[in-house]
């Protein structure tokens, strides 16, 4: 997302975010597997330090509860850098325990208005997806150039997936809608898959490197007059919680060039992946040192 996007958002926008986000379960979110995947990152990189700076990229409760929860708070300045305030307060609604020690910077993750070396541990999760390709380099080497020497960057950070070519709007309502009637999901799951399912598959529509749900809004709209009720429920949930999404795209790449990139200014550590949630295979979580540039 470019950052004028941000700048001038629409003021119902963070109503409907925190509506949506109250409603969003993984692969939106962080699941419980990548809860603790997260934390044991955290702890191998600050676990033993003394007094470090930690920065997190956005505002993401599970992350800002999870330093919380290991009594990190104590021992650590957070800051939180988002181009949106709003977007922070919209969070906090979801944050476990408030944090009146975190520090709301309002800022640029491609420009950041912090020193050299000045963080210990920067956290973020599915930022990269934020950033268009052509400014990707320009976001790792800022998150480089604010880090201590072998300070750590930990993101889960999502890829494409090849298979998602063959996703289909009508294929996702037919599997997710029997799911629901079976009760292997909840009426929320069903919705966020069906939606997962063609975010994915837009990549495959839109201009080399795009997810965007703008050629797919046509077929959702034609959903609507499906016969099967249940289908429509759907279908109606996602257009009207989630209508910001089709407005607005992210930038994707294969595993493979999203590696190389990483490896241009970090070291990779670990790389570990969440199995409770579908689709948690394109999204592994990263655990990345600085590399001296
Ligand atoms: C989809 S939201 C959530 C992202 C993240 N998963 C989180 O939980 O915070 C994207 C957020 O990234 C912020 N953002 C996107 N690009 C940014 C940039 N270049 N600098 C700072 N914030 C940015 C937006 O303002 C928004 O709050």
């Amino acid at each position: 997302m470019s950052s004028k996007k941000f700048k001038k958002p629409d003021p119902n926008i963070w109503k409907q975010i925190t509506v949506a986000w109250g409603k969003a379960c993984s692969p939106s979110r962080p699941s419980l597997g990548d809860i603790k995947i997260y934390g044991k990152f955290i702890l191998q990189s600050i676990g033993k330090k003394k007094n470090c700076r930690v920065l997190i990229l956005g505002a993401t409760p599970e992350l800002r509860s999870l330093i919380l929860k290991y009594g990190l708070s104590k021992k650590i300045d957070i800051f939180l850098l988002d181009l949106n305030l709003e977007m922070i307060r919209a969070m906090d609604e979801f944050v476990e325990i408030p944090n009146s020690k975190e520090k709301r910077v309002i800022g640029d993750w491609l420009s950041m208005p912090f020193k050299n070396e000045y963080f210990d541990l920067v956290l973020g999760d599915e930022v990269l997806i934020n950033v268009s390709l052509a400014n990707r380099n320009k976001f790792l080497m800022e998150i480089n150039r604010v880090l201590k020497s072998s300070g750590a960057f930990i993101t889960r950070a999502s890829h494409e997936n090849p298979l998602a070519k063959k996703f289909t709007l009508e294929k996702a309502l037919n599997k997710y809608s029997n799911y629901y009637l079976q009760n292997k999901l909840k009426f929320n799951q069903a919705v966020n898959y069906v939606l997962e399912e063609i975010f994915q598959n837009s990549y495959f529509k839109n201009p080399k490197g795009l997810l965007s749900l703008k050629f797919l809004e046509k077929d959702c709209y034609k959903a609507l007059k499906s016969p099967n009720p249940l289908k429509r429920l759907i279908i109606k949930t996602i257009l009207d919680d989630y209508s910001s999404l089709f407005k607005q795209s992210w930038s994707w790449e294969s595993r493979p060039q999203q590696l190389k990139k990483f490896k241009e200014y970090f070291q990779i550590k670990e790389i570990e992946t969440a199995r409770d949630y579908l689709y948690s295979y394109i999204l592994p979580i990263y655990y990345l040192i600085k590399k001296l540039q």
